[in-house]
């Protein structure tokens, strides 16, 4: 007899049920009213005095464990069920973690939709440039002394790899391989072999845009650039168009948009002027049109670039450029939009 409770008990100890009907089957095997422990308890009566003892601890210990492996068995398959039935697949995800986009891309990307409006198309091109698309089509030969206002990162020694310090390379790409009439802007990033600082950066971003058509004048130039500032920074904003040089516009033409003067911060940004320039434009020079395989007795156009960092930092009132580059969540949590 002791030896089948025994047995019973090692059955007890290695059973291992996969589901919940097995384990029922268990329940009712040992613990039921018919089961193997009352059946033993019945026998118990029969047993000799003196091996009564030992015989009722051995149908206790089968008792308590065949209780214990049930009770265990059962917590487990419950936990395991109820997690199952816990989710609730209708239920709204949290929006805690949810990603936003960086001020860079709101900025590039709103600059973009204001030219698209008036017809521009987006192009892109490489980073990495050779040397035709970045200079020397841009009427920028090899010695010239305008090469130094934008210093290269140069691809392992090589002077005809480099990486784009403008996207000016991608309108040469555009008008070799688009007949006018030409209207496209250029997001992208360019790189500068400058020292970091608040207020510049190695890497930054740009918009150029080109347009080219019959009789392109200046005027049409100043109209669409009064257009896009009045966009970006609102109905009463005004422009002013300062004389400069670019190698590949001729006239050519710095733009300032007016900042106001009423805080000290303006003073500071503006250098006591009210004034802030966003960026470099004029009409394209013949030289480069020809060079981009376009008549320019027959064509004329306009060109103008912008920095995104410098328009990011105005719109949102970001004093150290850096900040755009270190992805630091808590700035970066700060931009919502839709675009
Ligand atoms: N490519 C010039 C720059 O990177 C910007 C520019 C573009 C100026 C087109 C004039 C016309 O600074």
């Amino acid at each position: 007899m002791l030896e089948k409770v025994q047995e019973l008990l090692c059955e007890v100890e290695s059973f291992s049920p996969k589901s919940i009907e097995e384990l029922e089957v268990f329940r009712i095997k040992f613990l039921g009213k018919k089961g193997v422990m009352n059946d033993l308890f019945a026998a118990f009566k029969t047993v000799p005095a003196e091996q009564k003892k030992g015989f009722g601890q051995a149908l206790n210990q089968l008792k308590q464990a065949a209780q214990r492996k049930l009770d265990e068995c059962k917590d487990f398959f419950e936990n395991t069920e109820d997690d199952g039935e816990k989710i609730d697949l209708s239920r709204p995800i949290s929006l805690d973690n949810l990603g936003s986009r960086h001020p860079i891309s709101l900025v590039r990307n709103e600059i973009v939709e204001i030219f698209k409006r008036i017809g521009f198309t987006v192009s892109e091109g490489p980073e990495m440039e050779d040397d035709w698309h970045n200079f020397t089509a841009l009427n920028l030969q090899k010695e010239h002394p305008a090469r130094d206002m934008q210093d290269t990162f140069f691809i392992q020694k090589n002077p005809d790899v480099l990486l784009r310090t403008h996207t000016s390379s991608v309108q040469v790409r555009y008008m070799e391989e688009n007949m006018p009439p030409i209207r496209t802007v250029s997001p992208g990033r360019v790189y500068r072999n400058e020292a970091i600082s608040a207020r510049a950066h190695c890497i930054f971003h740009q918009v150029e845009g080109l347009y080219i058509d019959k009789n392109v004048s200046f005027a049409d130039l100043k109209q669409t650039l009064l257009y896009f500032a009045k966009e970006m920074f609102g109905e009463q904003t005004e422009i002013r168009l300062r004389p400069s040089y670019f190698p590949f516009t001729e006239p050519s033409a710095e733009v300032d948009v007016y900042w106001g003067l009423e805080s000290e911060s303006d003073y500071r940004i503006t250098k006591g002027t009210g004034w802030l320039e966003i960026m470099g434009c004029g009409m394209v020079d013949p030289a480069v049109l020809r060079n981009c395989g376009i008549n320019p007795d027959e064509y004329s156009g306009y060109a103008f670039g912008m920095g995104v960092e410098r328009i990011a930092m105005l719109q949102y009132g970001v004093t150290d450029l850096r900040l755009f580059f270190e992805n630091d969540v808590r700035f970066l949590k700060q931009f919502r939009s839709t675009i």
